[in-house]
């Protein structure tokens, strides 16, 4: 139509994009350093120095809820039949900004430091070693659901310190809230969301009560301590909020690495046989292989005081959306960015974010991408794919539906 401007190139809705979103997110670049799309209302940002100063700039935050009322920064409040979502995202540190931000990160980043981390590599590689045992032993299986889920979930609910016969609800109630951070979610999502919160608070909160009586040396003793005794105390529904968010966080994007990450090497042999070849490949690989299919696509943020992107003015009460999967395909800062190199070294992809809310699991989901990977190419050096893997119709959390293999 006349006068109507081309629509751009991307569309989290189709399953051609999702399947492959990188050609497309080439030519978003080519066109422009900020784009409007319409459909989700946000302005989109591609590049990867833009995606990276955005992610630092203190005029935009993951809320605005503490400065402006929903009213004053002109959107509607989420209708009330979505509050226990809401009241459980909203008290969690993603979802906060300094001063609640700071005081919450940092009692928990005690529990995150690079060493504390390294404290738990015999744990994480002796769990990949028996995980990767038992694909072996029974000549295959689903990468997904035999490696690639245990294992994380594992590791950060015995962090936490939830008993074991307690977690299989762990995997349901993290998928069906992390529905929410898909772009425009449907009602049916929220529905699923807001029971998944309901039930997951109730739970973590008689299991506060219960390690508030009986303390043991897990962070949420530890959490329970900070909150009756430090200055830096936790509400009650902070406590909640964080467990929630480390063991939801604390597995979704591993998950999902794992499998995408193996997914590519299926599809590259020539780096597959490289890595085979040499083990000590092995933490370039991890890198490359979370630039290479970024296992979260995409962040937002709410622009809290005016902004200008290449001379294009976002206003107050925008909401930007930094497309992680394009800026760590950007050839303004990755050579030959669709080529997959398992020994990149210079490699400053996004995937972890930047700024204040930069993962503070990152120490530990290296360790664990990398237990895995070790496990299966010294224990299952013929893996190979058995069926083409069906991917997950989400765009933002990207993986596959489950990834056959045989060994
Ligand atoms: C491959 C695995 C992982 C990826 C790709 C990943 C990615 C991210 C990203 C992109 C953010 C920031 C989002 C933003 O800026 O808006 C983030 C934050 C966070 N991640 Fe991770 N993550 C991973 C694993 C983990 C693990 C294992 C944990 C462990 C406990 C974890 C806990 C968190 C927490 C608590 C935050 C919030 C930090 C804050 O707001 O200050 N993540 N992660």
């Amino acid at each position: 139509m006349s006068g109507r401007r081309p629509s751009l190139p991307f569309d989290p809705w189709d399953p051609a994009f999702v399947a492959d979103p990188y050609p497309a997110y080439a030519e978003l670049r080519a066109r422009g350093r900020v784009h409007y799309y319409e459909p989700s209302n946000q302005w989109l940002v591609p590049h990867h120095a833009d995606v990276s100063a955005l992610l630092r700039d203190r005029r935009l935050g993951r809320t605005y809820q503490h400065r402006f009322t929903h009213e004053e920064f002109g959107r509607t409040a989420p209708p009330p039949e979505h509050e226990p979502f809401h009241t459980l995202n909203d008290h969690g540190m993603l979802d906060l900004e300094p001063p609640d931000h700071t005081r919450i990160r940092r009692l928990v980043s005690k529990a995150f430091t690079p060493r504390t981390v390294e404290r738990l590599k015999p744990y994480v590689d002796g769990l990949a070693d028996d995980l990767v045992s038992a694909l072996v032993d029974a000549g295959g299986g689903d990468l997904l659901t035999d490696v690639a889920e245990p294992l994380p979930v594992a590791v950060i609910a015995e962090m936490l310190g939830i008993p074991e016969s307690d977690r299989a609800p762990l995997r349901p109630w993290s998928a069906d809230i992390c529905g929410m951070y898909e772009l425009n979610p449907p009602e049916e999502t929220a529905a699923k969301a807001v029971r998944a919160s309901i039930e997951f608070s109730d739970y973590l909160r008689d299991l506060i009560a219960e390690r508030r009586t009986h303390p043991g040396d897990d962070l949420i003793s530890g959490l329970i301590a900070a909150h009756d005794e430090d200055d830096d105390r936790l509400t009650e529904q902070e406590m909640i909020s964080t467990c929630v968010l480390l063991l939801n966080a604390g597995h979704e994007a591993t998950v999902n690495a794992t499998v995408n990450g193996w997914w590519a090497l299926f599809r590259n042999p020539d780096q597959l046989a490289a890595l085979r070849a040499d083990h000590s490949l092995v933490p370039t690989a991890v890198e490359e292989l979370m630039r290479y299919d970024t296992p979260l696509q995409l962040f937002e943020r709410w622009v809290l005081d005016e902004i200008e992107i290449d001379g294009v003015t976002v206003p107050r009460g925008s909401e930007v959306a930094m497309l992680f999967g394009s800026a760590n395909h950007d050839d303004e800062v990755f050579a030959d960015p669709e080529r997959l190199d398992l020994t990149r070294r210079d490699n400053p992809h996004i995937s972890f974010s930047a700024g204040i809310h930069y993962c503070i699991g990152a120490p530990l989901a290296r360790i664990e991408l990398a237990a895995s990977m070790t496990a299966l190419l010294t224990k299952a050096p013929a893996l190979r794919l058995a069926a083409e893997p069906e991917r997950k119709p989400n765009f933002v959390i990207r993986g596959l539906k489950g990834l056959l293999v045989e060994v």
